[in-house]
């Protein structure tokens, strides 16, 4: 641990993502889900978050996922795909079945946030950008408050691109909120990049090798 960071409670650790953690990962990302603060109580359900950014990660490809294990408890995570193609069209066999009569598809275009998210899920193909592909993994990376500024969010990112770079995938590409400074800051810091993605509106991509 660095002088002056905050320290976690318990003997913190990176460890592989297992089934018994999946509702402590749902917490974690409706808590962080708000351009990186708490979005409980935005939502029509605090799951539509999880279930847009964690749920088809676990459960589509669970072998990428790593939690911020602190003294038993999921303080944090990391979740994604070494192949970006192959988790769409699993997104779109497998996972958009399960939620489609909880979350009805919304007209095209959508007339309110919560319509505009809720598209996201029954269109997966969004995130098929060329300007993409050549970063082919993704990932998303959430930490509770507590822990945050304490090097952790580097220890994920650093275990996940291992993992994918082992899988083939020579780049890995995200997603940011551009109101989410503090993010911005932290992924420059590890070596992303902005990638260009013309039209792209509420999002900023960022891009880095895999090793
Ligand atoms: C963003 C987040 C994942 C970063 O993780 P973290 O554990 O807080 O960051 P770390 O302590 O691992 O920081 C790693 C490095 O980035 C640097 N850094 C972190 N934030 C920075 C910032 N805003 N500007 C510049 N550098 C920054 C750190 O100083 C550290 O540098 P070093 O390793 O060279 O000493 C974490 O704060 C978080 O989960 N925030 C809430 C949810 C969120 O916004 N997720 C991202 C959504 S896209």
């Amino acid at each position: 641990m660095r002088p002056g960071m905050p320290e976690p409670a318990g003997e913190a650790a990176v460890r592989p993502y297992r089934p018994a953690d999946r509702a402590a990962v749902y917490d974690v990302c409706v808590r962080t889900a708000d351009a990186g603060g708490d979005a409980r109580g935005r939502w029509s359900t605090d799951d539509l978050m999880p279930d847009l950014f964690a749920g088809p990660y676990v459960d589509l490809e669970p072998e990428r996922a790593f939690v911020l294990d602190d003294g038993g408890q999921v303080v944090g995570y990391v979740l994604g795909t070494a192949d970006t193609a192959g988790f769409v069209a699993a997104w779109r066999e497998r996972w958009l079945p399960r939620l489609a009569d909880r979350y009805p598809a919304p007209p095209d275009p959508p007339r309110t946030p919560e319509e505009a998210m809720t598209a996201l899920l029954h269109r997966p193909e969004r995130m098929l950008l060329p300007e993409l592909a050549g970063h082919p993994a993704h990932l998303h990376v959430d930490l509770l408050p507590a822990v945050q500024g304490a090097g952790w969010g580097r220890a994920l990112i650093e275990t996940f691109c291992a993992a994918v770079a082992a899988a083939g995938a020579p780049g890995v590409n995200l997603g940011v909120d551009p109101a989410n400074n503090r993010a911005l800051g932290f992924y420059a810091r590890l070596g992303f990049t902005e990638i260009a993605v013309p039209g792209a509106t509420g999002v900023v991509y960022l891009g880095r090798p895999t090793t």
